[in-house]
Formats: C-alpha cells, structure tokens, sequence
C-alpha cells in the first residue's frame, strides 16, 4: 500500500468512529470516501453498525452503494428529514478548515449533503493542507451550459485564469451528475475564501462554487503516511 493509501485509510477509518446506529449518513465522493464506504459497509454486514440510511453525493457514489450490495439503504434528500453524519473528501484544507472541493466534479450535491448535516466530517490525507487556499487546485465552478462563456468573463474580470473542463472517455466538455458544465478559476491573488464564495455565487449562471466554508466544517481528520492521524475542529 503507497504511504499516500495509508494516510487515507487512517482517516477514514478514523471517521467511522462517529457513525452511529440509527444515523442517516451523507455519503461524499472520492477516493478517500470510497475507502470509508468500504469499511462502512463491512461493518454493517458484520452487524457492528445498525439501520443506517445512505445519502450519496454523487453517482459515483450511489453506483458503489448499490456495488456493495446495500442499494436498499439507499435514500434521495426527499426521503429524509435530516442528514445526521455527513463524510466527505477534499482537494484542499486550510487552517481555518475552509475546503476547496469539486475535482471530481460532484461539488454541487455534495454541497446541498453536507452543509445539511447536523456533522460535517471532511477526511484527508496530510497533502492537501495548506496554509492559504487555493494552493495546487483551480476552484472548480459548476454553470449551467447556457451561461459558460458568460460566466468565464465574468470571472476573468476578477482576475485570473478561467479553464472549461475537458476529460476522458467523451469528447467535449464533461457534464456533471446535474446536466452542467464545470469552469476552472485560478484567481490571480489571495482570496478570502468566505468572501469569493459569496462573490462567484451572485454570478448569473452559476450554481454552486466549489469553496467550501470553515465554518460549515465540523472536524477535519488528516491522515497521515505512518498511519496516525490529527483532528482538527
Ligand atoms: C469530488 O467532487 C471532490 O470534491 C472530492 O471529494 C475530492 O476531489 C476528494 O477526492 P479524493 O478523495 O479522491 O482525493
């Protein structure tokens, strides 16, 4: 196992300490939450997790719960009244716990899922903490396809670099689990990440920043490569 999967599964197996029996779980997307689902799912199937309820942030996410065979704890935001645990990934951290997510695309419903939940628990391996955030990742942006260009200059206007995303195994732009597009915005200087949340989301067209606020955040839990891990919040 490379150091990076070990710092991984040292969160995520951190984070299922704070699933309990009875809890509807919000279910993030990523790599790192994939190995929390995994290990969610042994415990259920052992008997050690009761009568859980599974709210994914994805379809990658909900392919994977129906993979394992748990497609009957599957639940949608409307047939829930609350979200007690959410478990997510991140691209990046800060010290203040603001998160840029999106890399996968999922930025959106992973948004409405885990800023509802009464927990927000985010899990990371000790690369993607930084000091000021955005360090390596653009954030991602999701516009409705209708607004694209429109949305770009905007943003160009701020300041800084803006990039529609292209990927692999289609053609074209990549179209989200909610029919969007996805721009990367590389801002040109420091940003307050609370603020140029609130400032891209007033952009017509826009419908979710992939800035993810501190104070939405409930712990962050970095693994690290020997295996231990810090908690922060
Ligand atoms: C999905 O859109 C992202 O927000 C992921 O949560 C994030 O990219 C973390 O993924 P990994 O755990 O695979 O790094």
């Amino acid at each position: 196992m490379s150091s990076v999967d070990v710092a991984r599964k040292a969160a995520a197996k951190e984070a299922i300490r704070y699933v309990k029996d009875g809890f509807v779980v919000g279910v993030g997307t990523g790599s790192t939450t994939m190995i929390f689902l995994r290990e969610l799912h042994r415990l259920i199937s052992n008997g050690h997790v009761r009568d859980v309820l599974l709210v994914p942030t994805s379809t990658e996410t909900e392919v994977e719960i129906i993979n394992l065979g748990l497609a009957h704890l599957l639940r949608y935001p409307w047939q829930v009244s609350h979200i007690d645990l959410a478990v997510d990934g991140a691209d990046e951290v800060d010290r203040s716990k603001n998160l840029i997510k999106g890399g996968g695309a999922a930025l959106t419903r992973e948004k409405i899922v885990d800023y509802w939940a009464r927990l927000f628990v985010v899990i990371v391996d000790e690369s993607k903490v930084f000091d000021k955030i955005p360090a390596s990742h653009p954030i991602p942006i999701e516009v409705i396809p209708f607004a694209w260009p429109i949305v770009k200059a905007r943003l160009e206007e701020f300041g800084g670099i803006v990039n529609l995303r292209f990927g692999s195994g289609k053609r074209g732009p990549i179209v989200t689990d909610n029919g969007n597009y996805i721009l990367d915005y590389v801002p040109k200087t420091e940003i307050v990440p609370d603020e140029t949340e609130g400032l891209i989301k007033r952009v017509p067209g826009v419908v979710e920043v992939g800035l993810f606020s501190g104070k939405k955040v409930s712990k962050v839990i970095i693994g690290r490569s020997n295996g231990s891990i810090i908690t922060m919040g």
